[in-house]
Protein backbone atom coordinates (compact mmCIF):
# COMPACT_ATOMS: atom_id res chain seq x y z
CA UNK A 1 0.00 0.00 0.00
CA UNK A 2 0.69 3.52 0.06
CA UNK A 3 2.14 5.47 2.68
CA UNK A 4 0.61 8.33 4.56
CA UNK A 5 2.75 11.70 4.06
CA UNK A 6 3.08 12.29 7.34
CA UNK A 7 5.99 14.43 7.01
CA UNK A 8 6.91 18.08 5.03
CA UNK A 9 10.08 16.82 2.58
CA UNK A 10 12.31 18.98 4.52
CA UNK A 11 11.80 17.08 8.03
CA UNK A 12 12.91 14.19 5.82
CA UNK A 13 15.54 16.11 4.36
CA UNK A 14 16.72 17.62 7.88
CA UNK A 15 16.34 13.99 9.78
CA UNK A 16 18.38 12.33 7.21
CA UNK A 17 20.86 14.77 6.33
CA UNK A 18 21.01 16.51 9.98
CA UNK A 19 23.21 19.47 9.60
CA UNK A 20 25.93 20.54 12.06
CA UNK A 21 25.87 17.40 14.28
CA UNK A 22 28.55 17.29 17.07
CA UNK A 23 29.86 19.01 19.67
CA UNK A 24 32.09 22.03 20.80
CA UNK A 25 34.23 21.54 24.18
CA UNK A 26 31.97 23.24 26.49
CA UNK A 27 34.56 25.23 28.52
CA UNK A 28 35.65 26.81 25.69
CA UNK A 29 35.12 30.57 26.44
CA UNK A 30 33.52 31.53 23.20
CA UNK A 31 31.21 28.65 23.35
CA UNK A 32 27.56 28.75 25.15
CA UNK A 33 25.98 25.61 25.38
CA UNK A 34 22.10 24.92 25.98
CA UNK A 35 20.97 21.66 27.17
CA UNK A 36 17.14 21.19 27.31
CA UNK A 37 14.61 18.50 27.87
CA UNK A 38 11.09 17.73 26.62
CA UNK A 39 8.80 17.04 30.05
CA UNK A 40 5.94 15.49 27.79
CA UNK A 41 8.55 13.01 25.90
CA UNK A 42 11.69 12.94 27.99
CA UNK A 43 13.49 13.72 24.81
CA UNK A 44 16.65 15.93 25.23
CA UNK A 45 18.51 18.17 22.86
CA UNK A 46 21.59 19.81 23.52
CA UNK A 47 22.82 22.78 20.96
CA UNK A 48 25.89 25.38 20.79
CA UNK A 49 26.94 28.20 19.66
CA UNK A 50 30.39 29.60 18.93
CA UNK A 51 30.68 33.05 19.40
CA UNK A 52 33.32 36.02 18.14
CA UNK A 53 33.79 37.70 21.43
CA UNK A 54 34.78 40.74 19.94
CA UNK A 55 31.77 41.03 17.42
CA UNK A 56 29.16 38.62 18.95
CA UNK A 57 28.39 37.38 16.02
CA UNK A 58 27.47 33.35 15.89
CA UNK A 59 30.41 32.06 14.07
CA UNK A 60 29.46 28.39 14.28
CA UNK A 61 26.76 25.96 16.08
CA UNK A 62 26.82 22.01 16.85
CA UNK A 63 23.64 20.30 18.34
CA UNK A 64 23.33 16.26 19.72
CA UNK A 65 19.51 15.74 19.99
CA UNK A 66 18.44 12.25 21.75
CA UNK A 67 15.13 12.47 20.94
CA UNK A 68 12.39 12.00 18.02
CA UNK A 69 12.86 13.00 14.00
CA UNK A 70 11.21 16.29 14.01
CA UNK A 71 13.55 17.25 16.92
CA UNK A 72 16.48 16.17 15.17
CA UNK A 73 15.27 18.30 11.90
CA UNK A 74 14.13 20.89 14.35
CA UNK A 75 17.97 21.55 15.68
CA UNK A 76 19.22 21.11 12.42
CA UNK A 77 17.63 24.08 11.03
CA UNK A 78 17.66 26.06 14.37
CA UNK A 79 21.95 25.39 14.05
CA UNK A 80 21.15 26.68 10.49
CA UNK A 81 19.74 29.73 11.49
CA UNK A 82 21.55 30.57 14.26
CA UNK A 83 25.50 31.08 12.31
CA UNK A 84 26.16 34.39 10.97
CA UNK A 85 23.77 36.20 13.17
CA UNK A 86 24.18 38.34 16.32
CA UNK A 87 23.04 36.62 19.92
CA UNK A 88 19.92 39.16 20.06
CA UNK A 89 18.89 38.39 16.88
CA UNK A 90 18.45 34.68 17.68
CA UNK A 91 16.90 35.56 20.44
CA UNK A 92 13.81 36.14 18.65
CA UNK A 93 13.86 32.89 16.72
CA UNK A 94 10.80 31.63 17.50
CA UNK A 95 9.51 27.52 17.37
CA UNK A 96 6.30 28.65 15.38
CA UNK A 97 8.83 29.64 12.89
CA UNK A 98 10.59 26.37 12.78
CA UNK A 99 7.36 24.68 13.04
CA UNK A 100 6.13 26.15 10.08
CA UNK A 101 9.54 25.80 8.45
CA UNK A 102 8.99 21.91 8.59
CA UNK A 103 5.18 21.74 8.24
CA UNK A 104 5.40 20.35 11.73
CA UNK A 105 1.66 18.66 12.61
CA UNK A 106 0.43 20.48 15.93
CA UNK A 107 1.15 17.27 18.26
CA UNK A 108 5.01 18.32 16.98
CA UNK A 109 5.19 21.42 18.08
CA UNK A 110 7.10 20.80 21.50
CA UNK A 111 9.57 19.63 19.22
CA UNK A 112 10.47 22.42 17.83
CA UNK A 113 9.90 24.21 21.36
CA UNK A 114 12.91 22.11 22.50
CA UNK A 115 15.37 23.95 19.35
CA UNK A 116 13.62 27.73 20.78
CA UNK A 117 14.58 26.77 24.62
CA UNK A 118 17.97 25.59 23.56
CA UNK A 119 19.08 28.22 21.87
CA UNK A 120 18.13 30.64 24.89
CA UNK A 121 19.45 28.32 26.67
CA UNK A 122 22.84 28.37 24.63
CA UNK A 123 22.87 32.30 24.44
CA UNK A 124 22.31 32.75 28.42
CA UNK A 125 25.49 30.56 29.04
CA UNK A 126 27.51 32.16 26.59
CA UNK A 127 26.58 35.45 28.63
CA UNK A 128 26.84 34.00 31.69
CA UNK A 129 30.48 32.90 30.89
CA UNK A 130 31.34 36.49 29.73
CA UNK A 131 30.35 38.22 33.43
CA UNK A 132 32.69 35.24 35.37
CA UNK A 133 35.33 35.37 32.86
CA UNK A 134 36.12 39.49 33.35
CA UNK A 135 37.18 39.04 36.62
CA UNK A 136 39.48 36.86 36.61
CA UNK A 137 41.35 36.90 32.99
CA UNK A 138 44.11 38.48 34.47
CA UNK A 139 44.40 35.84 37.30
CA UNK A 140 45.99 33.43 34.83
CA UNK A 141 50.07 33.31 35.32
FE1 LIG B 1 17.02 23.60 5.88
FE2 LIG B 1 15.28 25.30 5.52
S1 LIG B 1 15.22 23.33 4.66
S2 LIG B 1 16.86 25.42 6.96
FE1 LIG C 1 9.25 14.87 22.10
FE2 LIG C 1 9.62 15.13 19.60
S1 LIG C 1 8.22 13.72 20.55
S2 LIG C 1 10.75 16.08 21.17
Amino acid sequence: GVAPRLYHENVIDHFNNPRNVGSFDKNDPTVGTGLVGAPACGDVMKLQIKVDDATGEIIDARFKTFGCGSAIASSSVATEWVKGKQMEEVLSIKNTEIAKHLSLPPVKLHCSMLAEDAIKAAVKDYQSKRVKGNGNSEAAP
